[in-house]
């Protein structure tokens, strides 16, 4: 008999990385969807480790009180839901102040160090699609295809710009994308796990594409690897 046909089967990881806006969390998890594949949404894990911030009046400096925060967050994900104890954050975590405070607190290595075990926890069988900065360049530096989605910070901006009028709030065009610049800048430049394409990843700029064309290009790069 062949090892192979008695080994546990490895669990398969997709990592989707790319700057905010890029459209990477619907995407994602789209794409898991089709596969019957698990998600992990990295972003939340440090949105839910700001909103603590904030709600607790904790300074953005103060390294120590943050990763201790988010080394015990009480959260978890039910049905599309996120909880932080029985509260559903859901929409508390998407706030463009707690957007913000997530790139603050994020570029702090103790607090990245951690999120580390609770990131690795989702990786179940049959497989994970993994959405953040750092999926395939620290997390899941095996990940079996690596996915940089991005599209140019005007486009961002517009996408930004309708989702929030669709919830109806009201928004400023310009300062959402100097928001967005300041945040890529942040996160790009930061010394701890910086946002960067991993040397393997395939970069697809979906300026031009809709979701499902989105979703389309990375299930095509994913068959090309025998993901199915
Ligand atoms: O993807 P998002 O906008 O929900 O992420 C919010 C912030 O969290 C982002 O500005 C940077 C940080 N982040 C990170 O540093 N590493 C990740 N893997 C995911 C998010």
């Amino acid at each position: 008999m062949d090892l192979q046909d008695i080994s546990p089967k490895k669990t398969v990881v997709i990592a989707i990385d790319g700057p905010t806006a890029s459209g990477k969390g619907t995407v994602a998890q789209r794409v898991a969807d089709r596969l019957g594949f698990h998600y992990l949404d990295s972003g939340a894990l440090y949105r839910l480790t700001a909103l603590s911030v904030l709600r607790a009046g904790i300074a953005e400096d103060d390294v120590g009180a943050i990763a201790s925060i988010a080394g015990s967050l009480p959260c978890s994900f039910k049905g599309g839901s996120i909880f932080l104890g029985c509260e559903d954050v859901s929409e508390d975590i998407r706030t463009e102040e707690a957007g913000n405070m997530a790139s603050k607190v994020a570029a702090h290595q103790p607090v990245r160090d951690a999120l580390v075990a609770l990131q690795l926890s989702f990786c179940q069988p049959p497989g994970l699609v993994a959405d953040g900065r750092d999926m395939g360049t620290v997390i899941f530096p095996n990940a079996d295809a690596k996915i940089f989605l991005t599209a140019s910070v005007e486009v961002r901006a517009q996408r930004r710009y309708k989702q929030l009028l669709e919830k109806g709030v009201s928004a400023n065009i310009d300062i959402l994308r100097k928001d967005l610049e300041e945040r890529d800048r942040r996160d790009s430049e930061r010394k701890s796990s910086p946002l960067k394409p991993a040397a393997d990843a395939v970069i697809l700029d979906s300026s031009d594409l809709g979701i499902e064309e989105s979703v389309q290009a990375i299930l095509d790069i994913c068959m090309m690897k025998n993901i199915r």
